[in-house]
């Protein structure tokens, strides 16, 4: 069975604040927990500043910007996060495939130059928020799960490390994918917390069990009375997995 050390290493903190206060408060108190999500709202309020901050207490950082602009651009921003330190990106997969390629040479070009690990270029594909009707809206096949494997299959052919998926998809994505491309998975709720506005979800257990690598949880460990325990007990629990 893998330690505990290593069970840590899977569960990725959300760290849905409004500013670097909050942030570090959140990450001081989560002793244990190693990597930590910041996204469009936490970035655009706090910027690079926030990330050397993580970086300098020790934390891994998952930068979730969601790239998607002309292959160029999207390749430099991935310099800039690849200088910041960060341990894992996201990329939007319908940027296509040039975009993504760019990207991820780009991402082993700069690790190599400054010396820094690569991080992982993560693809998202159909964003949980859209329905079939709004993809037939932007001109594409409204068939959601088809265009999840179509564009996750485009995010490996472009040298793209893995995808951003919900737990319904694991077991499809891993089949069709692989077993060496990572799959991370949001919409985690471990069976003592509120669903909250997630519905398609599933337990810590459950989602490591269908092989993800990598589970984001957010509200469940950072509204709990203690981030520390309720981060404690999901690691007891996937370890018992
Ligand atoms: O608080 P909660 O555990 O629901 O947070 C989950 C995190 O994962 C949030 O940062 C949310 O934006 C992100 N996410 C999600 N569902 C997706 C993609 C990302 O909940 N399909």
């Amino acid at each position: 069975m893998p330690s505990s050390q290593d069970m840590t290493k899977k569960v990725i903190i959300a760290l849905d604040v409004e500013n670097k206060e909050q942030a570090l408060a959140l990450v001081r108190e989560l002793k244990d927990a190693r990597i930590f999500k910041v996204g469009l709202e936490l970035f655009t309020a706090e910027g690079p500043p926030l990330l050397r901050a993580l970086g300098e207490l020790g934390k891994s950082v998952f930068l979730d910007l969601k790239l998607h602009d002309i292959p160029n651009t999207v390749a430099e921003a991935v310099r800039i996060g690849v200088r910041l330190g960060a341990a894992m990106m996201t990329i939007h997969t319908s940027g296509g495939e040039e975009m993504m390629r760019k990207a991820a040479e780009a991402a082993s070009e700069e690790s190599e130059k400054t010396k820094t690990a690569r991080p992982l270029l993560l693809g998202v594909t159909i964003l949980t928020s859209l329905r079939s009707d709004d993809l037939q809206a932007i001109g594409m096949a409204p068939d959601i799960p088809g265009q999840v494997l179509r564009l996750a299959g485009l995010a490996k052919k472009s040298g793209l490390d893995g995808i951003v998926c919900s737990a319904q998809e694991i077991e499809i994505a891993r089949r069709e994918l692989g077993g060496s491309f990572v799959i991370v998975t949001p919409g985690i709720r471990p069976a003592w917390a509120a669903a909250q506005d997630q519905k398609r979800i599933m337990t810590p257990s459950q989602a490591i069990q269908k092989g993800s690598d990598y589970l984001v949880v957010g509200r469940p460990v950072t509204q709990a009375t203690s981030p520390q325990e309720a981060f404690l007990r999901i690691i007891e629990e996937i370890e018992k997995t």
